[in-house]
This record gives C-alpha cells, structure tokens and sequence, in this order.
C-alpha cells in the first residue's frame, strides 16, 4: 500500500439505486480518483436514517444494491477501500466527540438544516430532529477519522465539507494538530433530464437505472420527451432544447452527434430514429456494466468477503485514529 498517496473519502446515502446522472457524475469522478489516490468510499447508511427513519429497510436494502451499482460501473475493489459506515463504531464516537466543540449556530445556518425547516407548508417534521441537525458533524467525523485530504462531492454538499474544515480546525486548535483540513473537490455534473423534461431524478420517478435492463432501457428510452416544440415528424427540432440530445454526446459516436445536430432542425431525421441510435449505443455501453452487476449478483459470498475486508481495513484506521484523539482529548 503506497502511503505517501493522498487520501479520498467519500460517501453516499443509501437511499436507493443510483441512475445515469450518478455515473456520468459522482462515479466518473471515482474512477478516476482510484486511479490516483488512496480512496476510502462506503455507504452512509446512518446518514441515510436521518431521512428514512420510518424506512429503515429501505436503508438496510440498498446497501447491497449501492455496492452493487459501484462494482458495475468498474470501482475496484483491490485499488479502493469500500466499507459501510455503521461497520465502524468510531465514527459514532467521533461524532459525539465533535458535538461538544461544535457551536449549535454553525449547525442552525448551515442551508441543508435551514431549508428543511421553513415556513408552515414546506416544513419537513420528519427533518426536525436532533440526528438532522447533527447530520454535517457526523459527516465530519467520516471524513477525518480516515485523515483524508480530499472529499470529492456535488456541490450541494459544499457547506457540509467547509463545515468539517471549520470543526476540524476548532479540534486542532483545541487539542492539538491530529487531522489535516480536508479540501472538497467539486463534482462537475452533466445536465442530465430524466425521461419527463425534468432533472433526472429518483424522486421524480424519471431516471435510467444503471440496474435497469434491457427491455425497460428501451421502453424508458421510447418514452422520453423530446423538443416539446416538435410535434410532428415534418416539424424542425432543436438539439439544443431538446430533454433527450445532451445523451448522445455520452453515448454515441462524433459523427452520430454531428449528424443530429445537422439533420434535426431540418426535419431529415425523426425523433423516433434519433432514439433508436441513443437506445442502441446505450445498451452497448451498458452491457460490460450489466455483466459486471451479473457476475457479482451470482457470486454473493464474493461482495461479502469485498464489504468484509473493506470493513477490516477501515476499522484498523478509525481505531488507531480514535487512540490518539481520547489522548488528546484526555479520555
Ligand atoms: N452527505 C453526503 C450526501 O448526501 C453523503 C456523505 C456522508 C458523505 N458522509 C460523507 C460525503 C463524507 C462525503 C464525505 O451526498
Ligand atoms: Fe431531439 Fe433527436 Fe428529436 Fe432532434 S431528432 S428533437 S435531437 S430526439
């Protein structure tokens, strides 16, 4: 294990099935960083029970279907340490440690808290917890008990990394330098539409899951909304409004993509053909990613033992971290 390379960590919820917008996305960005760095990803399964504390099997559920969607697409267990959260009881102890030294008003206005607890009737009850508002310190602790450098994350996520870098300084200062400040690393991602012109999204109902198969990546496909503007095939498109032309460059090849661009505002090509050239480069991108998710599907014992060791490997460093931070903290 090189140890001079830079430390990655990075987590995400495990709230469902990941779609395109998460490939092309966060996960593109992971295959890359394993490439490089000494990469620390799991599954935030307690992060996801600030949400779906009524749902608790949907939390237990994905978890397998997360590992699942992140070996498929070419996460490498022997290059990266994948590992799920609640495996490792030190980031709760560290979580409670960072509580005492945390103010509650960075907790009070950071955005996530504030926003779920607006007016009347976009209030959230659910949100209105003390996990909630707990929620960045907890991620703090994820990320600093590995000692990471880097956290790459969308930038939805921006508060809560500047808030582990404030914590984080407030520790050192306090009890002396045991973690460096973690930098965030943005995720560019693509504006990716779901199937109904808006943002693809699970809550919208409107995404192409990478676990998806055939048959319904067609149906999904067939079923996309173009330009709205385009109601009849003698009609002229435009790629450029288009909910469905920003995949073709993800996809299909530059003379596909050249052609479009050309034919469609001229009405030389339907949008029924256009999809059907999107259908078929999809499917054949995918199929590695589907025989991927197959062959770990049919060999269970094979992602337990991957989980496992990942597991064993994260723990090591959560507890030799956790020995000198009660030394420091005179516990
Ligand atoms: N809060 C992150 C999200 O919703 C998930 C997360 C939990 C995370 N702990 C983390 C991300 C630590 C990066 C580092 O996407
Ligand atoms: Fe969109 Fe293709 Fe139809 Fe043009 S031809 S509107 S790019 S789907």
């Amino acid at each position: 294990m090189a140890t001079e390379k830079k430390r990655v960590v990075s987590g995400m919820r495990t709230t469902g099935k990941l779609h395109l917008g998460h490939f092309h996305g966060v996960l593109t960005n992971w295959l890359e960083f394993q490439q490089q760095y000494d990469c620390f990803f799991f599954a935030a399964d307690w992060h996801a029970l600030t949400s779906e504390f009524q749902h608790p099997e949907i939390v237990s559920e994905s978890i397998q279907d997360l590992f699942l969607d992140w070996l498929s697409v070419g996460i490498d267990p022997e290059k990266v340490t994948l590992f799920i959260q609640s495996k490792i009881k030190e980031h709760a102890e560290l979580h409670l440690l960072l509580s005492m030294i945390t103010p509650l008003s960075w907790l009070l206005r950071n955005p996530t808290f504030k926003d779920s607890q607006g007016e009347a009737d976009n209030k959230n009850d659910d949100l209105a917890t003390y996990g909630f508002l707990g929620y960045p310190v907890l991620q703090a602790a994820d990320i600093i008990i590995y000692r990471s450098h880097l956290v790459p994350i969308g930038v939805d996520q921006l508060p809560h990394v500047e808030l582990t870098r404030e914590i984080t300084r407030r520790f050192n200062y306090l009890y002396g330098e045991v973690f460096p400040v973690p930098k965030p690393i943005l995720t560019e991602v693509p504006k990716l539409m779901g199937l109904d012109g808006r943002k693809m999204s699970k809550s919208y109902n409107n995404a192409i899951y990478l676990a998806d198969d055939e048959e319904t990546i067609r149906k999904k496909v067939s079923q996309m909304v173009t330009d709205i503007q385009r109601a009849r095939r003698k009609d002229p498109g435009d790629p450029e409004v288009c909910n469905l032309f920003p995949l073709h460059p993800l996809y299909s090849s530059a003379a596909e993509v050249e052609r479009i661009k050309r034919e469609c505002p001229r009405a030389e090509i339907g949008c029924v053909e256009c999809k059907k050239i999107l259908m078929q480069n999809l499917l054949t991108k995918l199929a590695p990613v589907r025989e991927k998710r197959c062959y770990y599907e049919e060999h269970p014992d094979l992602l337990r033992e991957i989980i496992e060791n990942g597991n064993d490997r994260a723990r090591k460093i959560a507890m030799a971290t956790m020995e000198q931070v009660r030394d420091h903290m005179k516990i």
